[in-house]
């Protein structure tokens, strides 16, 4: 086991994107494929060594300041809401490479995390990265994922992962559940558009919502996975020809199996219904569900039309880049 001492070292910058579910999810938590997209506003990290034995850790965006706990309590206790992902992902790592200096660690997010664009994983990989970097380490994506999806686990108990996939890798992903494949796809553009509900959602609260659903009614719900899974490998070739007409269809096809799941609501369906009725291909929600994002597909002659709609309905239009870079070093010199 490699072991590390109290040598002062440079501070480290990582940074890492959010993401946006382009199709598949929920199946994608039952071993279907999903394709996700790395969107253009990253999670910031810093870390460097402290002449001490604790975590200390500043993330003014989510309201911790000045928190510290002691190396080897990691875990234990209290932890701040907005403290958790990085505190686990600390303590899985120094559990696997005996960390033994202080760290000191601050955050800075380009993106709200209500948006639902995966901060807390964002900031997960970050975390991880970033402390590879520090001690030298050369972790392969691979690891990092492992690391980090085990941290995503241990606070939240379910997902699939896809987020951790897109905060690492990047550009856009076909992505299995756990990593088990993660393909990269050939994009050049994609022109989405992005509404937000203004509502966050609660992830785990509608993974088990469906969870409760395909225990009533397995066979229905297992066909919905079945024509999400049909769906998400149309779409995998739509959006690599650029046939963006095809994959707005999709979208609304997916959208419709995603209803009969009950998961979107009312303001989802009125900005997905908006958008289509001024001239979007297609349009769907985004991630779990019940609130957080919608998304649409248009070209750019008729993009002005359907974000107008979308805002006419009380949804507020994000724009951002998709298919970005994944989790990159930013300075190792402050
Ligand atoms: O709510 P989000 O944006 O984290 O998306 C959740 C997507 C699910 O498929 C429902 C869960 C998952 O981890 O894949």
């Amino acid at each position: 086991m490699k072991q590390f001492n109290n040598a002062a070292m440079n501070p480290i910058t990582v940074s890492a994107p959010g993401k946006l579910m382009l199709f598949g999810e929920h199946a994608v938590v039952y071993g279907h494929p999903c394709i996700v997209t790395a969107v253009g506003q990253r999670m910031f990290l810093t870390v460097q060594t402290l002449n001490s034995k604790l975590l200390t850790l500043n993330s003014p965006e989510v309201n911790v300041t000045n928190y510290s706990k002691l190396l080897d309590q990691l875990g234990e206790g209290e932890m701040p809401k907005g403290a958790r992902f990085i505190e686990i992902a600390v303590k899985n790592f120094s559990e696997k490479y005996t960390v033994k200096s202080g760290l000191q660690i601050t955050t800075r997010s380009e993106f709200a995390s209500t948006f639902g664009f995966g901060s807390s994983s964002a900031s997960t990989v970050c975390t991880i990265k970033a402390l590879s970097e520090l001690f030298d380490l050369k972790l392969s994506n691979k690891e990092i994922f492992d690391l980090s999806y085990k941290t995503v686990l241990d606070v939240q108990g379910k997902g699939s992962g896809f987020d951790v996939a897109a905060a690492i890798y990047g550009g856009s992903l076909l992505f299995f559940t756990g990593g088990k494949e993660i393909t990269p796809l050939t994009i050049n553009h994609l022109p989405v558009i992005i509404g937000y509900s203004g509502i966050k959602a609660d992830t785990v609260r509608l993974i088990e919502k469906v969870a409760e659903k395909a225990e009533k009614e397995p066979e229905v719900v297992e066909d919905i996975y079945k024509r999400i899974e049909q769906i998400v490998e149309k779409a995998k070739t739509a959006i690599e020809k650029s046939d963006f007409e095809e994959a707005g269809k999709l979208m609304t096809e997916n959208q419709l199996l995603l209803s009969q799941l009950d998961v979107s609501s009312e303001k989802l369906d009125a900005m997905i219904q908006a958008a289509r009725d001024a001239g979007a291909y297609g349009a769907k929600l985004s991630g779990a569900g019940g609130g957080d994002c919608m998304i649409a597909l248009r070209n750019a002659q008729g993009k002005p039309a359907v974000e107008k709609a979308i805002e006419r309905v009380g949804g507020q239009v994000i724009d951002v880049e998709t298919n970005v870079e994944g989790v990159r070093v930013e300075n190792k010199q402050m």
